[in-house]
């Protein structure tokens, strides 16, 4: 079986659900279930014998030992963070509990675990750690995209937590000879995105009548990947990736804010025209930056594709059509992770904006 952590998250519950439909090789799921994990992502999987939930911290190493010892995982892939760069301006400590001592603490227990196995499960075991473009910090209008060979320069309390993390599965790998393997990939959107994030949060204001807050203004790019994408590429990462190499994920869909938010208001027009006539545009409203905002991030996903075989099925067409459709299937799921706690955090980040 494979542990997965933060499954109960946008991509670890897309991954999840991708897995178990392609595979019978039972998941087990670790999940804090902080504001952004939400078991109802997985709802379809109640009574699935193949599929194990537990609530937990990744840095809650007995609890996480006990899990090793008893189900023995061949690998574990961690997705489990604290991923809002918005929230880590606010207030980073918690970036710090789950991205930093989070992972070394989860490191420390995978890689007691893994020193116990036999010498045959050793050399098959991973450690896949999932993390982000942002490490690589801000490109300008013609640099070239992040390579794998880029430097680490976060920016935000987020990106340098991530950062860390990455530096911690490095290490682990070159002190102890953990088999670990890092992704780095770009701006995922897709089904089950918390309405936090640009996407969802664009969809769901815009058909909730409300303001749709574009940051500055507006011209900051961030390549753009469908989240089934992101979860082929680990699976394929997992199953032929090289021990301790990086492999940076992306969409080859580098895209302005304001274009994605015009694309999202062109979709709804069609798809959910307004009773007035109007677009949705007009409820385009610019507000005050993100301070430290990184104006460019573009992924060189040529690594993965020339060893791996990778590339991403979607384009951005597809995906944003897929993406806006299933917000509109799926009312239900936004009205229920719109809860108190969410109003709150959209009141301390919009409130004081303008
Ligand atoms: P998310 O915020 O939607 O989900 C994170 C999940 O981790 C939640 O279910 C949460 O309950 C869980 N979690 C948080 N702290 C935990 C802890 N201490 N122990 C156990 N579980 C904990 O995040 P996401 O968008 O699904 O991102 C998943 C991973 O991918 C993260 O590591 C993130 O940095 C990385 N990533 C995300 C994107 C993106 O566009 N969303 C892009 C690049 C990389
Ligand atoms: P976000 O989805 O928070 O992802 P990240 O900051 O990790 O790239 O934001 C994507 C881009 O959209 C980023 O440039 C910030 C911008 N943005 C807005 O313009 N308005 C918003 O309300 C949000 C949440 C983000």
């Amino acid at each position: 079986m494979i542990l997965v952590t933060g499954g109960a998250g946008f991509i670890g519950a897309n991954f999840v659900l991708d897995w178990l439909a392609q595979s019978d090789e039972p998941v087990l799921n670790l999940d804090k279930l902080t504001y952004a994990g939400n078991p109802e992502n997985l709802a379809s999987l109640q009574g699935d014998s193949r599929y194990l939930f537990v609530q937990g911290d990744i840095g809650d190493a007995p609890l996480v030992e006990r899990l090793l010892a008893q189900h023995q995982p061949r690998a574990v892939i961690n997705f489990a963070a604290e991923s809002h760069v918005d929230r880590s301006i606010h207030g980073p400590e918690d970036f710090i509990q789950t991205n930093v001592v989070g992972t070394m603490r989860l490191l420390q227990s995978v890689r007691a675990y893994w020193q116990a196995l036999t010498d045959a499960q050793r050399i098959e075991f991973r450690f896949l750690h999932v993390s982000t473009d942002e490490v690589y910090g801000s490109l300008s209008p013609t640099d070239p995209a992040f390579t794998e060979g880029n430097k680490l320069e976060p920016n935000s309390p987020y990106s340098a937590s991530k950062a860390a993390s990455d530096h911690l599965v490095r290490a682990w790998l070159h002190t102890y000879g953990l088999p670990v393997l890092t992704t780095n990939c770009s701006n995922n959107y897709g089904p089950l995105h918390f309405p936090e994030k640009l996407i969802p949060l664009i969809i769901v204001n815009a058909l909730a009548g409300k303001p749709l807050p574009v940051y500055g203004d507006g011209l900051q790019v961030r390549d753009w990947l469908y989240v089934k994408d992101h979860c082929s590429a680990i699976r394929r990462v997992l199953a032929a990736g090289r021990v301790g190499e990086i492999y940076n994920v992306g969409g080859w869909n580098e895209k302005p804010n304001i274009e994605i938010v015009k694309t999202i208001c062109t979709l709804l027009d069609e798809l959910r025209p307004k009773s007035d006539g109007s677009s949705y545009q007009t409820q385009i409203t610019y507000v005050q930056d993100r301070p430290g905002h990184d104006r460019r991030y573009a992924i060189d996903a040529s690594k993965i594709e020339r060893e791996l075989g990778w590339k991403p099925a979607e384009t951005f067409a597809t995906g944003i059509r897929k993406t806006v459709q299933w917000y509109l299937d799926n009312q239900d799921w936004v009205t229920h992770v719109q809860s108190g706690a969410y109003r709150d955090w959209v009141q301390t980040n919009y409130a004081g904006r303008g």
